[in-house]
């Protein structure tokens, strides 16, 4: 008891101490460190290019990113990836409610469909052979089959349901690959009409994913297209009020 009266004090104290100290040693840009290249943050490099705030936010609700992230900080591995990036105007074309119908588990496997586990470069487009393999698992068709035509310099990416034009590189090295893309790509596994009923996919590791994600009021303001609705909505009601307060004013 003693000596807990004791210590607290002295923590706070640290603490206070440790907090004064913090700015201090911020601003000295000599400890800045420089030598060692920072961590990609495929976050910051997409906010940076604009444009894809439904992408990112996908990107963070689903985890998806941040697997992303921590893997191409991985020293021990080799692996790069390439992303396909849908511009918000991409997503506000979808039709209402699109996304919404998806479970949290669908929504990791359409964001993983937007990853390849390899770097493709511009050039590499023109041979590369069709299905690509996406995260999101097999390429088999009704699945997550993902292929590329070319013509000239265009390279377009068909999913089977759409077909995306690859706009430019938004980063490319020997680890990471960014394209923007004019149309989500929406898999034939969850969109194909005559869709076989998906055998539930064998978890891979990513599958612990979804129990830590915020549920709910996180991921769905994502489709901009019931955000609408739901203004629209309280518009109408904001009209029958006022109707009514002018119902009731004649009635007197
Ligand atoms: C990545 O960048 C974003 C936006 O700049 C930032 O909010 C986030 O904390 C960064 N993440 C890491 C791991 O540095
Ligand atoms: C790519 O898609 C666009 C429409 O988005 C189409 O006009 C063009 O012909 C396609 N090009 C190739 C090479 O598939
Ligand atoms: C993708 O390409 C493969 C091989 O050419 C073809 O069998 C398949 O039907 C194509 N799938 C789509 C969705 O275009």
């Amino acid at each position: 008891m003693m000596k807990r009266q004791t210590v607290l004090p002295f923590a706070c104290v640290s603490i206070v101490f440790l907090l004064h100290l913090a700015p201090v040693t911020g601003q000295a840009p000599a400890t800045a460190p420089t030598v060692s290249p920072s961590p990609t943050n495929i976050t910051a490099i997409l906010e940076k290019a604009g444009q894809f705030t439904i992408f990112i936010r996908l990107l963070k609700s689903t985890l998806v990113g941040d697997q992303l992230s921590s893997q191409l900080s991985d020293k021990k591995s080799n692996q790069g990836f390439t992303l396909f990036a849908p511009t918000d105007n991409a997503f506000s074309s979808l039709k209402s409610g699109t996304l919404n119908i998806l479970s949290d588990q669908q929504k990791i496997q359409l964001v993983q469909f937007h990853v390849i586990p390899s770097v493709i470069s511009l050039t590499q487009f023109q041979t590369v052979s069709n299905p690509l393999r996406t995260q999101a698992g097999s390429s088999d068709n009704g699945q997550f089959p993902l292929n590329v035509t070319t013509s000239g310099n265009q390279v377009n990416v068909t999913t089977g349901i759409v077909a995306a034009r690859v706009d430019n590189a938004i980063t490319s090295n020997s680890k990471l690959a960014i394209y923007q893309v004019d149309q989500v790509l929406l898999p034939l596994a969850m969109f194909g009409s005559p869709a076989p009923a998906p055998p539930p996919e064998i978890p891979k590791k990513e599958a612990a994913a979804p129990s830590h994600e915020p549920s709910g009021s996180d991921s769905s303001p994502v489709d901009a297209s019931d955000a609408g609705a739901n203004s629209f909505d309280s518009r109408a009601l904001a009209s029958f009020v006022v109707g009514a307060t002018l119902g009731g004013v004649l009635l007197f």
